[in-house]
């Protein structure tokens, strides 16, 4: 009697731990088997050496997999992407996700150091003038976000920063409560461009 009560109580506290381990936080050592395919473009351990292709080391997760998903659903379009996200499952995508969550990210570095104090100004202090926020609120002083809400941003490609925020604010990319579109409206593409470059210098280990 004692024994069949230790063991149901053991099971109930045991469950959701396990549970937690292999579902809801995904496993990071089944993520770099199942992210062999994606080293050609990411880089390894997510650390992508062409800007052509995002840098994923150190990213959150939980945004990791609701890119993943929107991939594979269309509602972010890249032909490249979905034919990549279309082969995984939730389980896959969370794995992955794990791994390159516990990534250490490289920083790309800033190169045109002229338009430095105009992104560094805006990443921090927004636009009052035309109502454009500062990055720093939500993505965090040094760029690491706020997970699960708000993703990294540090260290990023110069280029693949640009595209997203040009993206967001054609509306070819669109985000799930439109925080990003909003703002990207609201920004020229000269500030887009120094923003990206300041944020491609920022260093999450500063
Ligand atoms: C042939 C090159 C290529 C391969 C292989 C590839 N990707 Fe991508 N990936 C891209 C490109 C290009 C983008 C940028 C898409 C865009 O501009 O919206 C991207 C974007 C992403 C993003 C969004 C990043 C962000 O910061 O929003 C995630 C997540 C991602 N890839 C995961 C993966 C995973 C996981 C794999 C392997 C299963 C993979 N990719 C394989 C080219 C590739
Ligand atoms: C109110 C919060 C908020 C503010 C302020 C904000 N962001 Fe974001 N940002 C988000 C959210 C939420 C996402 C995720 C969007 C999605 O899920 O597609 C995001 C995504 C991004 C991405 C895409 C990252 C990737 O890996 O693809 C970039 C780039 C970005 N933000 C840059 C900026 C810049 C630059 C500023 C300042 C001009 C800024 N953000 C201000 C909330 C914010």
């Amino acid at each position: 009697m004692m024994k069949t009560t230790l063991a149901i109580v053991l099971a109930a506290l045991l469950t959701p731990a396990l549970v937690g381990i292999s579902h809801a936080a995904g496993n990071v050592k089944a993520g770099k088997t199942k992210a062999a395919i994606c080293v050609g473009c990411h880089g390894l351990g997510g650390n992508s050496t062409n800007p052509l292709y995002p840098k994923l080391a150190g990213q959150n997760a939980t945004y990791l997999v609701t890119q993943l998903r929107a991939f594979k659903n269309g509602k972010r379009k890249n032909p490249m992407m979905a034919g990549f996200a279309t082969q995984l499952k939730l389980g896959d995508m969370k794995d992955i996700a794990a791994y390159y969550a516990n990534q250490k990210p490289t920083i790309s570095g800033a190169r045109n150091t002229k338009i430095l104090s105009v992104g560094q100004k805006l990443y921090r202090g927004g636009n009052a003038k035309t109502g454009v926020s500062a990055c720093m609120s939500c993505h965090g002083p040094s760029g690491k976000g706020i997970p699960p809400l708000f993703p990294r941003v540090s260290g990023q490609f110069a280029a693949y920063t640009e595209s997203q925020m040009l993206a967001f604010r054609s509306g070819s990319r669109k985000d799930p409560k439109d925080i990003m579109s909003r703002i990207a409206k609201r920004m020229s593409r000269s500030e887009i461009k120094a923003v990206s470059e300041f944020i491609a210098g920022l260093d999450t280990a500063k």
